[in-house]
Parts: C-alpha cells; structure tokens; sequence
C-alpha cells in the first residue's frame, strides 16, 4: 500500500484533494497532516474519516522535529503538498506568519522528505518518490494587456505577502530538485470556489453575507478581474498531475474563465435571490464599495493549455453550474457555516479527538 503523505488535507482544497485520493485510490493509504489553524476544519472530511486507508495526523509544518520523526516513521511514497496561510488580507497584516508557515514550513517538508528518501536520490530522477507541491498563480504578478495570460514560463513577479511567500516556497521546491535531486512537481492554479471554502475569501463572503442581509463589501470599484475554476477539478487537476505529470516540471490550472469581482457579486446576487424567494435586487441593494486592498492585483488570467495537451485535463463545469452547486451547498449546509463562523471551529476535533 503507498502511503501517501497530504498537508493541510483539513482545508478548502485540501479536503476535497484527500476526499479524492481516499475513494479513488483504496490501495493508497492517506495521511492528513493538518495543524487546523482557524482555516483547517475536520468536518469538512467527516464522509471519509473512517475509511480504513485514511488517517489523519495533526501536526505543523513549521516544526522540523515532528517532521523528521513522521517521515523517519512512515516510508511515505509521495507528498501532496498544500498546507498554508492563504488569504492575500491576512498576508498584508502579518507578513511573517505567511514567511513561517509557507516558506520555513515548506523548506521543513522538504528537508524531512531529504533525509527519509536519501538513498532513492541518490540516483538522479528517483521515480519511487514524487514531492508535489501546490502552489498559485499570484506567483506571476497581475496582468493589464486583456489578450496576455500567465504561460509556466512567466517570469515570477509576486507582489503580495501572500504571493512572495508562495512563490519563494516554489523557489525552494526548484533548488531541491537541482541540488539534492528531490523528484518535484509544481502546479500554480487560479482561484477555486465550491464548498468548504472559509467565509473570508470572495464567493463565500458574499453568500454568508447575502444569506444574512449583511453588507456585500467590494474593494474599490469591482474592477479585479480573477479565473475561476471549481475546487473538484483543481483537484483531479492534482490527481492528473500527481501521477501522470513529469518530475521537475511546472503545470498551470486555469478555469479560462474570467470574471471581474463586481459581476462575479451580481451574478451571485441573481442566483440567491431566486434561491431564497426574495424580490429581485434584494442582495444588489447590499453592495457597498470599500478602500480598495493595498496593492491589489488587476487581473490574473491562466493559459492551461499545457495542462491539456499533455495530460488531457480539462475543466469539467460551466462557472453557472458551479456557482449554483457552491450557492445550494451553503444553502444546505448552514451549521457549518455557522460553527467556523461562530469561532466553534475546532469543537468538532476537540469532540472526537480530545
Ligand atoms: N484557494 C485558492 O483559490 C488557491 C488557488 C491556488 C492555489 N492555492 C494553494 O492551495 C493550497 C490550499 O489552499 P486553500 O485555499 O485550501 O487554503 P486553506 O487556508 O483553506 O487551508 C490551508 C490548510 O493548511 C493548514 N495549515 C496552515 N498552516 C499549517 C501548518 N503550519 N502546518 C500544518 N497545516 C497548516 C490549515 O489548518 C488548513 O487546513 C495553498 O497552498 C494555497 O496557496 C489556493
């Protein structure tokens, strides 16, 4: 059975990535390391925690002692890696948690993985291991030209603490590969939105919002312009990529599918006041225009095409389609929007684990 090691499994994309690999892969056994920071949520694996080739471990990336001891325990075949601080408004408030958790804490990864597969890369491309590290497309800056999109070979520009943090993480992940011979895969993706997502990001904001006629708070004019895909194709995205990409190399993840933020909330606005029975308007009327985040990105657009001509990967969902899926998933599952909007985040954990 390969035992396959994925960090900050109990997070947005994380649980969705380990949901797959779970039912997907019963010969794999998955291994769920997670430090469930305020962003980190057991109850978004509750339909898989008891799988017999599923265990979860709670840990931090940032302590190298603990990493040594998992890795010097568990021969693990490969590593999926996601754990990290990743809201752009937190990284302009706290720099350095984002330089800790996603630099430092992937550089600890790194090393324990170094010493537990130091025979197997010893030989130059050392296909018995695989370390994947999931990454952004914030790493290459914004863009202004509408017919430019981010190609694997963008120079990186990252101009955000969150991006500069990722895409140093992406640096170390490259510097390991050609000096220690470590087997990487790199995947910089566009932005996700389905379930589970934590109500500070944009999609969910606004739907926890609307659901309770609190202000819709859009930064400047609405003016950014993001690519959207839905959270379970990122993650066969990193499924595809996981076993079939080529070591050493780079795969961007796009939705080709842009959307300026000021539509995106209308559009949003639309669907749940259909879904909710209310007047048309109701949740328009909610938009209210604030300071625009510093430094704001203008717009980040994918090119995925190598994605699709080498590992035939495609996004399956329409952005309506997935947009209503996420609205009714809400809908649906308003006390878990209540327990992490509540602070009760880790009562779950708490419950089961002690
Ligand atoms: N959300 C997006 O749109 C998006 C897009 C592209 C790439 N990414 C990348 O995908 C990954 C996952 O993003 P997400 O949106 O699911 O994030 P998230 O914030 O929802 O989840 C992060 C998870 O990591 C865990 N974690 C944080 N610090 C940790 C530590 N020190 N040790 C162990 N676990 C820790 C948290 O508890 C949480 O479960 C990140 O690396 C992010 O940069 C995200």
């Amino acid at each position: 059975m390969k035992k396959i090691l994925i960090t900050g499994g109990a997070g947005f994309i994380g649980s969705h990535v380990v949901r797959r690999f779970v039912n997907q892969y019963p010969d794999y056994h998955i291994y769920n390391l997670d430090a469930l920071t305020y962003a980190g949520n057991l109850e978004n694996l509750r339909d898989v925690e008891d799988a017999a080739n599923y265990t979860f471990v709670k840990g931090d990336i940032t302590d190298a002692v603990f990493l040594d001891e998992l890795f010097a325990n568990t021969d693990f075949y490969g590593v999926v890696h996601l754990a990290a601080e990743s809201h752009v408004d937190r990284s302009i408030s706290d720099p350095l948690a984002f330089v800790v958790t996603n630099v430092i804490g992937t550089v600890n990864l790194l090393n324990a993985a170094r010493k537990a597969w130091k025979d197997d890369l010893a030989n130059r491309g050392a296909t018995n291991r695989l370390f994947y590290h999931v990454s952004t497309d914030e790493v290459y800056g914004e863009l202004h030209d509408p017919n430019e999109f981010f190609l694997e070979t963008t120079s990186y520009d990252p101009r955000s603490p969150y991006s500069a943090s990722k895409a140093s993480s992406d640096h170390f992940v490259r510097a390991y590969h050609n000096t220690y011979k470590m087997p990487v895969v790199i995947s910089n993706c566009s932005n996700n939105y389905g379930p589970n997502h934590f109500p500070e990001k944009l999609i969910p904001l606004m739907i926890h919002n609307i659901m309770q006629k609190k202000p819709l708070p859009v930064y400047g004019k609405g003016e950014n312009v993001r690519d959207w895909l839905y959270v379970e194709d990122h993650a066969r995205a990193i499924d595809t990529i996981f076993h079939r990409g080529k070591v050493g190399e780079t795969y961007n993840i796009g939705g080709h599918n842009e959307w300026k933020n000021l539509d995106l909330v209308l559009l949003l606005c639309k669907i749940m006041d259909d879904k909710l029975g209310r007047e048309p308007g109701t949740a328009e009327s909610l938009i209210t225009y604030v300071t625009d985040r510093a430094g704001h990105d203008l717009r980040y657009a994918i090119d995925a095409t190598r994605l699709k001509t080498e590992l035939g990967w495609e996004p399956s969902l329409q952005f309506e389609e997935g947009l209503e899926k996420t609205v009714d998933w809400y809908l649906e599952n308003q006390a878990w929007l209540d327990n992490v909007t509540s602070g009760n985040y880790k009562k779950y954990y708490e419950e089961m684990y002690g």
